[in-house]
């Protein structure tokens, strides 16, 4: 099997990474050993959504560029092998690196002068280094003149990966003499600027990427939490903090999780020297559908046997993706308390119901993604027509722009200025 690149990982950032790849001209091998995945795949179905690459793949699918394999071992074939392999968190405040380990082992037998070995995926720091050491303790090359070793970390956001991986900056952490290098000359085929440093910098820059949207949109939900307790507009304070003012810019409220924001302050964690800081973040940011959850009650009393509408399981907006979803977590609080749960969700590959039936007579509807079909006069109108007529509409997103957290489907209506 001949290949210039092997990713070993196709999820979703390994197989839009193997196509781009591809899509330039070089022959990529991907591994993955999910079957499931391999036969989409192969018969040219993407696995989830990811904007253009539908069509990347049928257009890559004759050219025999992109070749697939379930052996990680296939990797060394080319002298590039990426790893885009997911990186959980373990309980502990800690990563687990155990599918990492696992693959490098079977790497290891494998590897010969020339590799180059890039971590893709979010690592925590020191990482690459542990990497880097543990290859050399097995097999004796020295790392950055026989074998190289990167961390290359992924910062693209879902939905958007063909266009930036041409545009953001691809940073590259290089370990020991020309690692760096040498992995650079593999992402610069895609031609966005390179910016070399050092290993652990490039992790740190990658997990604080991360951490600084998690703290940003941890602020507008403790202020819509302490607004509640206050009888405040939580829309209204922030239209206060940001109007004309140059130094404001306080995000707005919602459901902040995901499986990148939610599990990468751990890493940082591991070692932080103001333990707590983040994980304070972390709890404002887990506690919003129990604050919504609770609130609902305080209105309407026990929601057992009630129905309650749920619309949107994806951790953000038209996203397929539901991978640490606090949808989840606000359904499964819902069940907790006896109430009959209905979900729409138009996006995600979890059977739902169509927006109709999810909120016929609805008493509780909550607004859990702010997909772009929910934020439109016609949902509200839905809810209108088919929810109980005394619908509670619970909208942290304000997708309705009705600016009300929790409103009336009737008082919404006016507000919003669509009746
Ligand atoms: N999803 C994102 O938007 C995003 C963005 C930036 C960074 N990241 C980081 O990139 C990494 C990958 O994320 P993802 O969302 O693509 O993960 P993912 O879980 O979607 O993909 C991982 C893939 O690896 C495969 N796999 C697991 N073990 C394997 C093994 N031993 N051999 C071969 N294949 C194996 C799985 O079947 C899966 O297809 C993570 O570290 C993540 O934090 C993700």
């Amino acid at each position: 099997m001949l290949a210039d690149v092997s990713v070993i990982g196709l999820g979703r950032v390994g197989l839009p990474l193997a196509l781009s790849f591809a899509e330039r001209g070089l022959r990529v091998l991907g591994i993955d050993n999910d079957p499931v995945r391999l036969d989409a795949v192969r018969a040219g179905q993407m696995p989830f959504q990811e904007t253009g690459t539908d069509e990347l793949l049928a257009r890559l699918h004759p050219t025999g560029l992109l070749q697939l394999s379930d052996r990680v071992q296939d990797a060394a074939a080319a002298d590039h092998i990426v790893i885009t392999l997911g990186t959980p968190s373990f309980s502990h405040i800690e990563i687990d690196m155990s599918g990492i380990r696992s693959v490098v082992d079977d790497l290891i037998p494998h590897l010969r002068p020339g590799h180059a070995l890039t971590l893709r995926s979010t690592i925590a720091p020191g990482t690459t280094e542990f990497v880097a050491g543990y290859v050399a303790k097995h097999n004796g090359f020295t790392i950055g003149e026989d074998l190289f070793v990167a961390h290359c970390p992924e910062r693209i956001a879902a939905g958007h990966f063909l266009e930036e991986i041409s545009t953001l900056p691809c940073i590259v952490g290089g370990v020991g003499e020309s690692s760096g290098e040498v992995v650079a000359g593999l992402f610069e085929v895609f031609g966005a600027q390179i910016v070399q440093t050092t290993p652990v910098q490039a992790e740190l820059a990658k997990i604080w990427t991360n951490i600084i949207r998690y703290t940003q949109f941890a602020l507008p939900n403790l202020l819509m939490m302490d607004c509640d307790q206050y009888g405040a507009n939580v829309f209204e304070v922030i239209d206060l903090i940001n109007r004309d003012y140059p130094r404001g810019g306080i995000a707005r409220p919602g459901f902040t999780a995901g499986t990148c924001l939610r599990k990468d302050f751990t890493f940082s964690e591991e070692r932080s020297s103001a333990p707590g800081m983040l994980l304070a973040v972390s709890r404002v940011n887990e506690t919003v559908p129990h604050f919504l959850v609770e609130g609902v009650k305080r209105r309407l009393g026990t929601l057992s046997g009630r129905k309650v509408a749920v619309l949107g399981l994806a951790f953000k907006a038209d996203t397929d993706d539901e991978r640490d979803s606090l949808a989840h977590k606000l359904v499964r609080l819902l069940e907790r308390e006896l109430a009959d749960v209905a979900i729409h969700d138009p996006h995600v590959a979890t059977p739902t119901q169509p927006l109709d039936d999810a909120v016929t007579g609805a008493e509780v509807v909550f607004v859990a993604t702010n997909h772009s079909a929910f934020c439109s006069p016609q949902t509200l109108e839905r809810i209108g027509e088919c929810a109980s007529p005394e619908c509670l509409v619970v909208d942290p997103w304000d997708c309705f722009g009705a600016a009300q957290v929790f409103a009336y489907a009737s008082e919404l209506a006016i507000l919003s200025g669509t009746l």
